[in-house]
């Protein structure tokens, strides 16, 4: 067979082919066949320079034709195929159907708890203050009454980003930079990111959230702490929420609390939840400690003030039963959809 021939073949044969052929795949094979890098009609055009003048100006035309007639040929039966599929898939279509409905995110667990936080005691007359993550060994331990040698910073001792620099380990910070800024009166909160030296377990997270709060002003007493935080705890909890103020220590208050509520699950009988005591601990609190004022250059005479901080993750634990706290920050949506 001579080249010219070959190329008459090669013309029945991928008219054949493509009649043939069933579906866009199979006309891309038969294209490839012929028209590919090591196709039929590709070597002859590559061959031809091994033929004579004359042969190779007659076949090199003639194949540059068929080429151009072959491109035309795929490329018509390839959009055949895909209309073809189109309309079948068309076809299927049944209108009646429920549509896909989109998929809403929803607000995550512990910015629901936090806005909530926040709203009951802004609606108690406190306004958001923010301060640094990154802070100095000033504002996070020594304007706080915590000298370098207390045992209590222990547990807050960690994350150093150089000699005076670390990640807070509490929002108490925000006290500080509020009360260096502003005069009183105030009432502020502070929620925010907090980070210690926690091995991760079910109750433990190297990071987790806090809210502070803090109020100044002339004659502040310890019955407003309690006032505020029971009514706090009410409308969080339940009209029906008892509140317990138990002697603590903290270095930036004095006297200090620690403060529980009535057991949200068994109503204060006792269950597992609150290890059978009926009372959950749910904040830390107290009356400023005058040294924290004579830090900020508050007149300590002059004016009183009282101070809480609560954990986050800790009150949507009991809101919700959450029972691994590593479940707030996994991103899990079967997790995070139950949140509606
Ligand atoms: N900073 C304390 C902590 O992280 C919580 C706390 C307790 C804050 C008593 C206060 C307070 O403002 O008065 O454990």
């Amino acid at each position: 067979m001579n080249a010219l021939e070959k190329l008459e073949k090669i013309k029945i044969d991928v008219e054949t082919a493509l009649a043939e052929a069933k579906g866009a795949q199979e006309v891309d094979s038969v294209r490839v066949k012929y028209l590919g890098r090591k196709g039929e009609l590709t070597s002859i055009l590559r061959s031809l320079s091994d033929l004579s003048k004359e042969e190779k100006a007659e076949v090199g035309k003639r194949a540059n034709i068929l080429k151009g007639e072959l491109v035309a040929k795929f490329t018509q039966a390839q959009n055949a195929m895909e209309s073809e599929q189109s309309n079948s898939v068309g076809k299927e279509i049944d209108v009646t159907l429920p549509g896909i409905a989109p998929r809403v995110g929803t607000v995550h667990p512990l910015t629901r708890v936090m806005v909530r936080i926040n709203e009951i005691l802004i609606s108690l007359g406190f306004k958001i203050a923010e301060g640094p993550e990154i802070e100095s060994e000033f504002y996070n331990f020594e304007a706080l009454n915590i000298p370098l040698d207390h045992p209590s910073r222990d547990a807050f001792d960690t994350f150093y980003i150089d000699k005076e620099y670390l990640l807070r380990s509490h929002t108490s910070n925000v006290q500080i930079h509020v009360m260096q800024n502003q005069a009183p009166p105030l009432q502020v909160i502070m929620p925010g990111r907090v980070y210690r030296p926690d091995a991760v377990d079910a109750s433990h997270s190297f990071m987790f959230h806090q809210v502070e709060g803090l109020m100044v002003d002339k004659g502040i007493k310890f019955s407003d702490l309690k006032g505020v935080l029971s009514m706090f705890c009410k409308t969080m909890f339940g009209k029906d929420i008892e509140t317990r103020l138990r002697p603590h220590f903290f270095p930036f208050t004095e006297p200090s609390c620690e403060v529980d509520i009535s057991c949200i699950m068994c109503m204060g009988k006792g269950c597992r939840v609150c290890s059978g005591n009926g009372w959950l601990e749910i904040l830390g609190a107290g009356m400023v400690n005058p040294k924290v004022f004579e830090s900020v250059g508050y007149d300590p005479n002059e004016y009183t003030g009282f101070a809480f901080g609560m954990g986050v993750e800790r009150i949507a634990m009991l809101l919700y039963g959450i029972e691994d706290i590593r479940l707030f920050y996994e991103n899990d949506v079967r997790f995070l959809k139950q949140f509606k």
